[in-house]
């Protein structure tokens, strides 16, 4: 796994409650475009998982380097809403918290739900997108850290 380079993103929802919940993954994958259609795996062990499960929502915020430490801070210590302190959050269509900073986000409503070993394979159907006007720097994790996309030259 640790060779599979990728994308970092928060995944964050609402609870049924009104509890924001959320955690970092690179799990997240596109699925369809008609109707728009992305997949996202999470551990069925962790918090985040059953507010998801509950609520039928959850966003899914792609970020950028200049935010590697909330990145940091959804896989950490800190749990539920104390995750939040940091950011900007808003929200769209579903309530699900929205990262201002991200790169982009979608907005997703839970339509079906796998269970596979540890995890839960989660189809959201994207009800919205919000996404940055400027050209940005993606956040990437591969062999086990943090860094940035460097292209290469033509050859
Ligand atoms: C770079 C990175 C990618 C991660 N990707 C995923 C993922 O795709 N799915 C997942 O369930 N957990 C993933 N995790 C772990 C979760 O972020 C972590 O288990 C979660 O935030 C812990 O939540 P808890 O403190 O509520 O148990 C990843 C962690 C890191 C550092």
């Amino acid at each position: 796994m640790r060779h599979l380079a990728a994308h970092v993103c928060l995944i964050t929802t609402a609870g049924p409650d009104g509890a924001r919940q959320g955690l970092t993954a690179t799990a997240v994958c596109s699925v369809s475009a008609d109707p728009p259609t992305l997949l996202c795996c999470v551990n069925r062990q962790i918090a985040p998982f059953a507010a998801i499960r509950e609520s039928g929502r959850f966003a899914v915020n792609v970020l950028g380097v200049e935010d590697r430490e909330l990145a940091e801070r959804f896989a950490g210590t800190i749990q539920g809403e104390a995750r939040f302190n940091t950011g900007v959050w808003t929200s769209l269509a579903t309530g699900a918290p929205v990262l201002e900073s991200a790169l982009a986000t979608f907005d997703c409503r839970l339509t079906r739900l796998e269970e596979v070993a540890t995890h839960g394979i989660l189809f959201g159907e994207i009800q919205s997108v919000r996404s940055r006007a400027s050209i940005a720097e993606p956040l990437l994790y591969a062999h086990g850290a943090f860094g940035a996309f460097t292209p290469l030259l033509q050859s």
